[in-house]
């Protein structure tokens, strides 16, 4: 959560680290129809071979199909990396992010509890999140995963 321009210079400086070190660090996700920006994703490594993923989408941007097709396409990038465990944590109470994660094929391993403080949720107390992994054994093209993961093409 950005609240200040400090927190978006530390963001950039993370992102430009992430990017110097691993393949591929932190990504945007645009419109397709007019490149206005959407959210953001991307592949967060801790070795070569294990990476965490999330999602965050802007409000208006819920409910089109966005954030399965992005997650569709990053588990394609994490396979074309040679990434065998890609894993994401949600908010136990945070259904949305359950069923992207099950529409694009990650499973539940189990609960962590008090594991992650939400501070767009106004508390400070960790909350338990669900921790979701898709194990990931060989590339596959991208329109694939996508038909794969996503029960319909959007249309813009
Ligand atoms: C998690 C988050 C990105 C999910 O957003 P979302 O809009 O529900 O997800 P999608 O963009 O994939 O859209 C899926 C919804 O659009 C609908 N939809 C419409 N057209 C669609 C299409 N062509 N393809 C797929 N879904 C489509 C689906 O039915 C689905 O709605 P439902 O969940 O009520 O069934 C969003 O809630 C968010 O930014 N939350 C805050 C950050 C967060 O919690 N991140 C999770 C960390 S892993």
């Amino acid at each position: 959560m950005h609240i200040s321009l400090r927190d978006t210079e530390a963001f950039l400086s993370f992102s430009q680290a992430e990017w110097t070190k691993w393949p591929v660090g932190p990504l945007l996700i645009t419109s397709q129809r007019d490149g206005a920006i959407l959210g953001s994703t991307g592949l967060a490594f801790e070795t070569s071979y294990r990476a965490s993923t999330g999602i965050v989408l802007a409000k208006d941007a819920w409910g089109c199909g966005f954030a399965s097709e992005a997650l569709a396409a990053v588990v394609n990038i994490a396979a074309t990396l040679s990434v065998r465990r890609l894993y994401a944590l949600c908010h136990v109470h945070h259904e949305k992010s359950v069923r992207v994660l099950e529409r694009c094929g990650f499973v539940r391993e189990g609960t962590l509890q008090g594991h992650t403080v939400f501070p767009n949720l106004g508390v400070s107390e960790p909350q338990d999140v669900y921790c979701y992994a898709r194990m990931l054994d060989r590339p596959r093209v991208v329109s694939s995963i996508v038909s794969d993961a996503v029960p319909s093409r959007r249309t813009t």
